[in-house]
């Protein structure tokens, strides 16, 4: 399993413990959470702050946009060198547009789904995405209980990629543990994002670990 942790539920007021942390540990990737007041009703951090843990981070960034019009800032996420630029498909009226220019800039595309959007809506853009983020929150804070319909959407969702011959990865995101992170991984995810389960635990690393053997 890849595992990518999430930065929002790292301590804020001194970030540079819990970076050497990911740089030390055995995570695939940084999941950053971008939030604009608007889309979600939560503000977390913007570009100044990612820049600079872009600087610090050797893990490749996985930058998920909780922000309406996300195209917006494409050039932006492309700046830190960021791996994956995902957005929301609730808050993007042209999807395809918006991939191609993900593309364009270098990055890999991801596009992210609320917990009560269907996979369906991805079924005529599945084969241009690199990643699919699976929401099993609402998305806007960390630390929220899982949604157990998740591990059914996943399957449905690795159905519909394998189907399609796509290689978009599914990652999912909230209220993962290594209990609800088993379930998602026998369901066919392919990457896990953390937060408080990462960070919040006494080793950080073992709790990554416990991870990364699913
Ligand atoms: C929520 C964010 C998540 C959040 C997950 O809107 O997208 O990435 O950090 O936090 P946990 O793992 O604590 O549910
Ligand atoms: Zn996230």
């Amino acid at each position: 399993m890849k595992v990518s942790p999430s930065l929002l539920s790292a301590n804020f007021a001194n970030l540079t413990p819990d970076l050497e942390m990911i740089n030390d540990s055995n995570c695939d990737l940084l999941h950053l959470d971008v939030m604009d007041g608007v889309f979600v009703p939560n503000i977390s951090f913007g570009f100044p702050v990612m820049k600079a843990v872009s600087k610090v981070c050797l893990k490749p960034l996985d930058v998920h946009l909780m922000i309406v019009e996300p195209q917006n800032w494409i050039s932006h996420v492309a700046d830190l060198g960021a791996e994956y630029m995902v957005f929301h498909q609730e808050a993007c009226t042209h999807i395809h547009r918006t991939v191609q220019a993900i593309h364009a800039a270098g990055m890999k595309a991801g596009v992210s789904l609320c917990p009560a959007t269907p996979i369906e809506t991805l079924e005529d853009i599945i084969g241009d995405l690199d990643q699919v983020l699976l929401m099993s929150v609402n998305p806007g804070f960390g630390g929220q209980p899982f949604i157990p319909r998740a591990v059914e959407k996943v399957r449905k969702l690795r159905r519909m990629i394998d189907e399609s011959g796509s290689r978009a990865l599914i990652n999912v995101d909230g209220g993962v543990n290594a209990s609800t992170g088993a379930l998602l991984a026998e369901a066919g995810a392919d990457i896990l994002v953390a937060g408080s389960y990462v960070f919040g635990a006494a080793d950080p690393r073992a709790a990554i670990d416990s991870l990364k053997v699913l």
